[in-house]
């Protein structure tokens, strides 16, 4: 029997259901959007808390070296990178270390590429620190997966260029990068003295036969040039309770780091995500398991009904729980594309667009969702699809 259980979240305050009427003008539609799971953080993380909250006192507390401990084991085991506690901090959101580690490694004024599309904030990050955004249009090869070009990416690289904002494994894209891509890029980096700011979130997400990198684990030379951010809150779907951290493996990039932690001063984080976050790396292992096989069917039951529409191109992603659906063939606009999601198929899904420009034209659905609520989503969309 699987050890996770579906929640139906209409009626707790979850942001997928909260922000419905805002996002789609609807209450009815069926959220498939921001990227966390219809299923129930694991039991070892609930009793955790419920254990710690038996101590009448939740004074300031910092996170137990036990804690990093157990994320160091996990990384290790799963993907083959070996940590040292003192690499290791705490952070309360990994975009938040995405701005610090701007703010860090370069000036007003200079370059930091992104690739295009991603996740949103990689783009107001960089903005928003006002440094100057350097967009790498990542392109479909012929079998449709999504590569970096690193001869246009050595073009693009001025001697302003400081910061190279990685998403690996990919948001919105689903790409796990191979040895050889991850091996390229580093190469560039090191060769134009461009730190790597490495978001790993969905790095526990990954479909077998792929198996993620963690590009500072490459060479020794990677090791000291990356960033690399780390958390639980998509492996074990406990993204509320803001922790996450951060791993800098050189000396100098670490102090120049903390000093940019200090100025905001967001401190050790919150108790119970302590003993939440350090109970997931160590027990939630099996629980883990059974998600990534019930995401695997997901998967598989939206390639099965989108073969049988031309319309709608779906390549199964090798990482994350998020299908990146090509609606090109539809020949809509994006406002009318999001309108035939909303209003035609009952679906709020986030618009392509907003992950940048190379998203136009393409929608991300989010299927950590009970089989039932996916057969029931694509459902709507094959007859909606049928009378488009
Ligand atoms: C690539 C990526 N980075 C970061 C985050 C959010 O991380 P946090 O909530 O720790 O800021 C997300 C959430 O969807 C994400 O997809």
């Amino acid at each position: 029997m699987d050890r996770f259980r579906y929640i139906d979240r209409s009626g707790s305050n979850a942001e997928k259901y909260t922000l419905r009427k805002k996002l789609f003008g609807s209450e009815t539609v069926e959220p498939m959007w921001v990227a966390d799971m219809d299923i129930a953080t694991p039991e070892c993380v609930i009793h955790a808390v419920q254990e710690r909250l038996l101590h009448p006192v939740l004074g300031y507390e910092i996170m137990r070296d036990s804690a990093f401990e157990a994320q160091m084991q996990w990384v290790n085991d799963h993907h083959g990178f070996s940590i040292k506690r003192e690499w290791l901090s705490y952070s309360p959101s990994v975009v938040a270390s995405i701005g610090c580690a701007i703010r860090a490694f370069s000036e007003a004024g200079d370059e930091v590429i992104v690739m295009d599309p991603v996740y949103p904030p990689f783009y107001s990050q960089v903005r928003n620190n006002g440094r100057q955004l350097i967009l790498h249009p990542l392109k479909q090869d012929r079998e449709g997966k999504y590569r970096f070009d690193i001869d246009m990416l050595r073009s693009q690289i001025t001697p302003k260029t400081k910061l190279l904002l990685l998403c690996s494994p990919h948001n919105p894209v689903g790409r796990v990068w191979s040895h050889n891509e991850l091996e390229a890029l580093g190469e560039v980096c090191l060769e134009h003295n461009i730190r790597i700011i490495s978001d790993e979130i969905h790095s526990d997400i990954v479909y077998a036969p792929y198996r993620h990198i963690p590009i500072a684990s490459l060479s020794l030379e990677l090791l000291e040039n990356t960033v690399t951010l780390m958390g639980p809150g998509k492996t074990f779907n406990m993204a509320g309770f803001s922790i996450s951290t951060v791993c800098i493996a050189s000396e100098e990039l670490r102090a120049a780091y903390d000093e940019e932690v200090h100025r905001l001063h967001w401190g050790e984080g919150a108790v119970l995500s302590h003993v939440a976050f350090e109970s997931a790396y160590r027990e939630a292992g099996e629980w883990h398991q059974e998600v990534m096989a019930h995401l695997t069917r997901n998967r598989k039951m939206i390639e099965r009904v989108l073969t049988d529409h031309s319309t709608i191109v779906f390549h199964k992603p090798e990482a994350t729980y998020l299908a990146w659906l090509d609606c090109r063939a539809l020949g809509m606009g994006n406002s009318e594309l999001r309108d035939f999601f909303v209003h035609k198929a009952g679906l709020g899904l986030s618009p392509g667009l907003s992950f940048g420009r190379e998203g136009s034209g393409f929608m991300r659905l989010n299927f950590a969702v009970s089989t039932a609520v996916l057969e029931n989503a694509l459902t709507g969309l094959s007859k909606a699809l049928r009378d488009a």
